[in-house]
């Protein structure tokens, strides 16, 4: 319930308001040094102040200062002014000052109760622009407020002023090349180089010449001497991109030189020192591959002196419709069209898609649909969604039971398995626990 502070000397009156305003969370007040204490412990939204209070009940003097000192505390704070019968001129004052509306005695409940209403509702749209304002002016290019990429966003400002060496964990699609860069984008060493290289793209024999560079005449082909990527990257970062797909081989070379920060040539004696920072990212099991020796343990745990989980777009679900606005939005200007958003159904269909390409998927449905869409509003058909019908219609049940399942798997496992303490833990009775699982 909202808490709403009542600033009201008369003992009358703050029974009849108790009655009335029995939606609230209803804190009275009766003078200003009271409604002030109440004001910081309570930080109600919405205040309701008489202007006639002791010692000056009869004029608005100490109300008016009330008034001021409460939104000279939280400016925010929607205060409606509650004047003596005919009192404009000390209603015209009250609004003035700041005060978001006036009422004049005497109380009729209903009234009263619109006006509040309207108020708490005025103060929820103010707080949702001012979130989203604080989104806008937040300066990453990662997009989302879920708690899972907040927790992403707060390693990234930790983890970007150390020269600890981060591996990105995460699906395709996930953000992976986004946060390596800006990992680097919020570093000292934003000036200077970020080199990204592929282990996955590059044929394994070209690997080494690439990240290490060659001398003239170290193999045929060798026509000039050429620094690798590592050397290009001195003072910046290097984002080593499926590092899981260096080749076994090349991995002992890459560990000696992130021990030793030197690198050697192909076909070089000198040892050049270089200084940069290490991101490497991967979509495999580096884990399962030490096991299977297809990954050397060193080199793993070398490399994740940090580990950052980008969690998959399914289990952020509240940041797929801020995502598809802003996709919709780049959309737009790089089409020179207009739109207006989303249908209600395309909305449903997004949020009811799982997204298993995760945000590249999100960025190709979009994409389409935006150059598809004959009018402005994206429907489910321009987004080729509408297979998903079905599982629309049920979402609500479909998560709830998903969520569900989950709760009861992670209980059974926190209960060694033991069914009555699940049953306990959970608060349900076995029967239903049996049902649920
Ligand atoms: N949180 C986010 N906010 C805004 N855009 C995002 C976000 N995450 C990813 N993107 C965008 O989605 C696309 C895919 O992201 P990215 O290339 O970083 O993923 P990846 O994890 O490196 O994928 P892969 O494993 O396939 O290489 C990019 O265009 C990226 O800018
Ligand atoms: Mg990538």
């Amino acid at each position: 319930m909202e808490k709403l502070l009542v600033v009201e000397d008369d003992i009358g009156i703050q029974k009849q308001l108790k009655w009335t305003l029995d939606d609230y969370d209803v804190v009275f007040a009766g003078d200003k040094s009271s409604a002030i204490s109440s004001l910081r412990r309570f930080t109600p939204k919405v205040v309701t102040l008489d202007l006639g209070l002791p010692p000056d009940a009869e004029n608005a003097s100490e109300g008016l200062a009330t008034l001021q000192e409460i939104l000279s505390l939280d400016p925010s704070c929607k205060v409606i002014v509650i004047t003596g019968n005919e009192d404009n001129l000390n209603a015209l004052e009250a609004i003035k000052l700041g005060a978001h509306d006036f009422y004049q005695k005497p109380i009729n409940d209903e009234e009263l109760t619109v006006i509040i209403n309207r108020a708490f509702f005025v103060s929820s749209i103010e707080t949702e622009n001012a979130k989203r304002e604080a989104l806008e002016c937040e300066d990453t290019p990662i997009i989302g407020t879920s708690p899972k990429i907040m927790r992403v966003k707060s390693m990234i400002d930790k983890v970007a002023p150390t020269e600890l060496t981060t591996l990105l964990l995460g699906e395709s699609g996930t953000g992976k090349d986004l946060i390596a860069r800006e990992i680097h984008q919020k570093s000292r060493r934003n000036t200077k180089p970020f080199v990204a290289i592929n282990c996955a793209s590059i044929p394994e024999n070209l690997l080494e010449s690439e990240l290490f560079g060659y001398e003239k005449g170290a193999f045929t082909g060798a026509q000039k001497t050429t620094p690798g990527k590592i050397e290009c990257a001195n003072g910046g970062t290097l984002f080593l991109d499926e590092i899981g797909d260096m080749p076994y081989p090349l991995q002992a070379k890459i560990l000696r030189f992130l021990q030793d920060k030197v690198v050697e040539r192909v076909g070089g004696r000198t040892q050049i020192p270089v200084d940069i920072k290490i991101v490497c990212a991967t979509n495999q099991n580096l884990r399962e591959m030490v096991l299977e020796k297809t990954f050397r343990e060193d080199l793993f745990y070398r490399i994740s002196e940090i580990v950052i989980d980008i969690p998959p777009l399914r289990e952020r679900n509240e940041d797929v419709l801020i995502l598809s606005r802003m996709l919709l939005n780049q959309c737009a200007d790089m089409l020179s069209k207009k739109f207006t958003g989303f249908s209600d159904e395309a909305m449903a269909a997004l949020m009811a898609h799982s997204w298993p390409g995760n945000i590249r998927e999100l960025q190709n449905k979009i994409r389409s649909a935006a150059v598809m869409s004959d009018t402005k509003l994206i429907s489910v058909m321009d987004l080729g969604l509408d297979d998903t019908h079905d599982e629309l219609d049920f979402s609500l049940k479909v998560t709830r039971e998903k969520a569900e399942k989950e709760a009861v798997s992670k209980a059974l496992a926190y209960c060694d398995g033991n069914v009555s303490n699940t049953a306990k833990y959970l608060g349900i009775t076995r029967p239903t626990l049996y049902h649920a699982s």
